[in-house]
């Protein structure tokens, strides 16, 4: 079928404007159109390509979905080898290659680049004419694996190179990896259909990239940055890494705006530091730095031995994972009565942090790991997560090994444990007769963020639990001086604070209130939305589920949640007694009427990376008070994401689900309103 003129500019121009728009994504970070806008200019060129099926080109975004599956990888030989690097462990292994590079090349001070070791896997990309025609795994150095066809999904890699001097042939080396929010949301729906999860960001980036179906590789989220070239043929590049690189990204491929010119061993020290300080607030995970000297000259001069170059070193950053021995499992029981299988270890340091307890969720993770005391374990940490147990090495397991299991009776108060139907977690059902869950209800109650009484910390609440003074949040008013004075550690001036803060929490809010109440599914910003809408306490009490979700954010579990706890007599009796004790707070004396004081009403934000204005939890009020709900998470529901100083993976993950962004000027502007 002959294809008329127009349908093939017009296929054309598609191709060129979803291009431009990769490169504005992936590359330059600054995307210009929704997402939504792309995937409908990409139907619109599928739409055309399956009606002119001659109208397909090797670099069509289309091209991006996957294609039939292999039976085995071919090979492809690397003629310029892909190396590896060496490891440097600490500065003194730092310093001395310094003092090896500059013996051979008899220099004094030595420019660098410094760039974060990505935790991925080694791809060379293979352009001829501009168009990406192979792509190979490292393999061996030498031989690698083809890949082709799954590094076309991957949608950071341009299938075609921009403008028009690159080089005839270009191999593009560089690092295929999963970032962290893409990794933590392949685990969820890996879990949800009940098939394996990955262990870390780089076992789901292998996993992904050497799949026969490519298709496959394409629903994974995985990225690319280039960090070196392999063979160039027809075209004179810089001689300097940093503009190899910088030119690389003029032809459309994504370098790390990490990358850095240091001076001297100093500079690359320092690099190390502050890449170190902000490791688990980049959006990828990272097991080190790369020092690479910047001249190419001084590189050729160098040259490599046994497949590493003399001219970089990798300064790995301690292992966010470690083996260990699993001495116990303890089951603690939490405040909602949810029972918590918990790992007791044999210390360990794991990135620079000893750990002896890991969580090990719930039982079905417990089974699906088959996880058993006795065993041993690799146990991850990253960040500030919670460290856990990944896997466990099941030829080191003792012969006498038994399977656990979860108890049917309540650890703490005897009490029968039930799992609800849908619910992974097995809860004790002694409610506030179980002093686990007795205490933990105090501890939430005197908090800061909700009744805020100074100086009632763990350790005293403790206390006031084991000796029976108090048994439910409202004893705490009634105690007298002498109860608290008869405590532990405490002195006759230490009573006395307390005394006074307990007699100032009396004055709070009702959002204040209903938080502490311990409510399930009623965090912070649920109890604000609460107070905000009904803004009374009585009327909230005889608000039903249907009342309840007609509140924007407010589902149906929560709305169960927060009837059941009303229609409970203990819960009223504890609130009536409160109440009697002095509890109160200020009748809402303006009704948010004002269609300009709610302006924001309906609208979900994320507040991320550090203000330089005003603090996090202030900026979260404000919004509240134009009606808008504050979120810990990013997700396609977020209606805007304020990005502050230094944000982390959320303005990554908002970036990626195409979420307006915008800055701290932004939110001023926004609230000044
Ligand atoms: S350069 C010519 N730069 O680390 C030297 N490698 O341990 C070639 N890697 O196989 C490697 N980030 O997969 C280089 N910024 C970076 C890197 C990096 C991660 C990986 C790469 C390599 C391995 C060596």
């Amino acid at each position: 079928m002959k294809i008329p003129t127009e349908i093939e500019l017009q296929a054309a121009q598609l191709r060129d404007t979803l291009n431009e728009h990769n490169y504005y994504y992936y590359v330059l970070d600054d995307p210009h159109i929704p997402d939504s806008e792309y995937d409908r200019l990409l139907r619109e060129l599928q739409a055309l390509e399956a009606q002119y099926p001659e109208l397909m080109r090797p670099d069509s975004p289309t091209q991006r979905v996957g294609a039939a599956p292999l039976s085995a990888f071919a090979e492809v030989v690397h003629t310029v080898p892909m190396l590896s690097l060496n490891n440097a462990f600490d500065d003194d292994e730092v310093h001395d290659f310094e003092k090896r590079v500059r013996e051979r090349l008899r220099v004094q001070e030595i420019e660098y680049v410094a760039e974060p070791k990505l935790d991925g896997l080694a791809a060379s990309l293979r352009y001829e004419e501009g168009l990406l025609v192979k792509a190979a795994t490292r393999g061996d150095g030498s031989r690698g694996e083809e890949v082709t066809q799954n590094v076309k999904t991957i949608k950071a890699i341009p299938l075609r190179l921009r403008g028009d001097d690159f080089p005839r042939v270009l191999e593009v080396r560089g690092e295929v990896f999963m970032p962290k929010a893409g990794f933590d949301h392949l685990n969820k729906q890996q879990t949800a259909r009940g098939e394996k999860t990955f262990a870390n960001p780089r076992n789901a980036a292998a996993g992904s990239l050497r799949q026969l179906d490519s298709r496959v590789t394409g629903r994974r989220p995985l990225t690319f940055l280039s960090y070196a070239v392999g063979v160039v043929e027809g075209a004179q590049l810089p001689n300097s890494h940093h503009d190899i690189l910088h030119r690389l990204q003029t032809w459309g491929l994504p370098i790390s705006v990490y990358m850095q010119v240091v001076n001297g061993v100093q500079g690359c020290l320092d690099y190390y530091q502050d890449i170190l300080a902000h490791r688990d607030n980049l959006p990828f995970d990272i097991d080190g730095v790369v020092y690479k000297i910047n001249r190419v000259e001084q590189q050729e001069q160098l040259g490599f031995v046994s497949r590493a170059p003399r001219w970089a070193i990798a300064h790995k950053f301690p292992a966010q994972e470690a083996l260990t021995q699993l001495l116990d499992i303890d089951v603690q029981v939490g405040r909602t009565g949810a029972l918590t299988p918990v790992a007791r270890l044999s210390p360990v340091n794991v990135g620079g942090v000893t750990v002896t307890n890991a969580t090990l969720h719930n039982q079905d993770e417990i089974i699906r790991k088959d996880v058993r005391v006795g065993d041993t374990v690799i146990l991850r940490r990253a960040g500030d997560v919670i460290p856990e147990v990944v896997r466990v090495l099941a030829d080191k397991r003792p012969d006498s090994s038994q399977p656990f299991v979860l108890p049917d009776k309540c650890p703490v108060c005897g009490s029968d444990v039930t799992r609800a139907e849908g619910e992974a977690v097995v809860r004790c059902t002694g409610g506030l007769i179980c002093p686990a869950q007795r205490k933990q209800a105090v501890q939430h109650f005197a908090s800061r963020r909700a009744m805020d009484i100074d100086g009632l910390g763990d350790k005293l609440v403790e206390q006031l639990i084991e000796g029976d003074l108090v048994k439910s949040v409202a004893d705490i008013y009634t105690l007298s001086k002498e109860q608290w004075a008869g405590l532990e550690r405490m002195g006759k001036k230490s009573a006395n604070n307390i005394i006074k803060a307990i007699e100032k929490s009396k004055s709070t809010t009702l959002a204040h209130f209903l938080y502490a109440l311990g409510i399930r599914e009623v965090g912070e910003s649920t109890a604000g939305l609460l107070a905000q809408q009904f803004g009374s306490l009585e009327k909230l009490m005889s608000a039903t589920e249907k009342d309840l979700q007609k509140i924007p954010d407010i589902g149906p579990i929560a709305a169960k949640h927060i009837v059941a706890f009303f229609q409970q007599s203990y819960n009223r009796e504890v609130i009536q007694r409160l109440q009697e004790v002095g509890v109160h707070w200020a009748a809402p004396t303006e009704q948010p009427s004002a269609a300009t004081e709610q302006s924001l009403a309906g609208q979900t934000f994320v507040l991320t990376g550090t203000l330089s204005s005003m603090t996090r939890d202030k900026a979260k009020k404000r919004l509240q008070a134009l009606g808008a709900k504050v979120s810990g998470s990013v997700s396609k529901k977020t209606s805007c994401v304020v990005a502050g100083e230094k944000a982390g993976s959320k303005l990554d993950k908002a970036q990626a689900l195409g979420v307006k962004v915008i800055d701290e000027a932004g939110l001023m502007a926004l609230l000044e309103q």
